[in-house]
């Protein structure tokens, strides 16, 4: 698909031993401020596995004025869930492309809504895990006002829990514009709304993990799981 949009600005050079197994498939899920971007940096670099978040690549349309950019532009800049419409064929094209057919993928923000679920089943998407990273509510606040994203990079850091290294990071890094108080109040209610017909398609394949613990804990539970299922899948199971 012409123009399209990858969100894996860091490419990983190194092959760690599980990016040599077979490709697998994923999905994060999680509240906003969940932890989902985080961990996706590491099973990127982890398992090889095409990363694509819906968020960087909606923001990066609007960055660019695209066609899509243009028309997406009012629902975030209003911390609005974007139309279905506009945001499936884009993700379901993304994820036939070569690169993703042949590393795997890793899918960040995406399905947001049932209907979304619904056009990727329809289009024979199915994941192997569907993480669910748990946070309470109580969470969320904290870690959304004290994000910090590195323009260059695209690496996200939080003011306290995992400053920016001092320096030229330090000075370049950005606050997102619906990183507000306003504003996490509507992204967390679409997602308390949308969630449960989301986890219904997934029940099967779903990992739940807790958010709350460190981020290299998080990552733990998620990789003895993930582990798990290479090794089905490499023996054919
Ligand atoms: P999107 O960018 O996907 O936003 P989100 O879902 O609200 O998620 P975030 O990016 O805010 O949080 P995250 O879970 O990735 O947390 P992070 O790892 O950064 O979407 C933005 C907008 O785009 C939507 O509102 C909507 O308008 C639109 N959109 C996107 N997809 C769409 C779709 N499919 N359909 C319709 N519209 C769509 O962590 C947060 C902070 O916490 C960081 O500072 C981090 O350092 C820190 N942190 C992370 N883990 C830990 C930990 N374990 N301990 C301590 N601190 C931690």
């Amino acid at each position: 698909m012409g123009g399209i949009i990858s969100s894996n600005k860091k490419k990983s050079t190194d092959f760690s031993p599980e990016a040599t197994k077979a490709p697998i498939n994923l999905l994060i899920a999680g509240a906003p401020a969940a932890g989902k971007g985080t961990q996706s940096e590491i099973l990127r670099d982890k398992y090889r596995v095409v990363h694509i978040s819906t968020g960087e690549l909606l923001r990066a349309a609007v960055e660019a004025k695209s066609e899509l950019g243009l028309k997406v532009k009012h629902y975030m800049e209003n911390a609005l869930l974007v139309p279905d419409d506009l945001i499936i064929d884009v993700v379901c094209e993304r994820l036939n492309q070569q690169d993703c057919r042949e590393n795997g993928w890793l899918l960040d923000g995406f399905p947001r809504t049932e209907a979304q679920a619904k056009a990727l089943a329809k289009a024979g998407l199915v994941p192997d895990c569907f993480i669910m990273i748990n946070v309470p509510e109580s969470f969320v606040l904290e870690r959304i006002t004290g994000r910090r994203v590195d323009p260059v990079t695209g690496n996200t850091y939080h003011i306290k829990f995992n400053p920016p290294p001092e320096g030229e990071v330090a000075d370049r890094v950005i606050q997102r514009s619906d990183d507000t108080e306003e504003k996490i109040v509507k992204r967390y209610s679409d997602f308390t709304a949308n969630i449960d017909a989301i986890k219904s398609f997934y029940q099967e394949v779903t990992l739940h993990v807790d958010g709350t613990k460190h981020k290299e804990d998080v990552q733990s539970q998620i990789a003895v799981k993930l582990n798990e299922i290479q090794e089905k899948k490499q023996e054919g199971k």
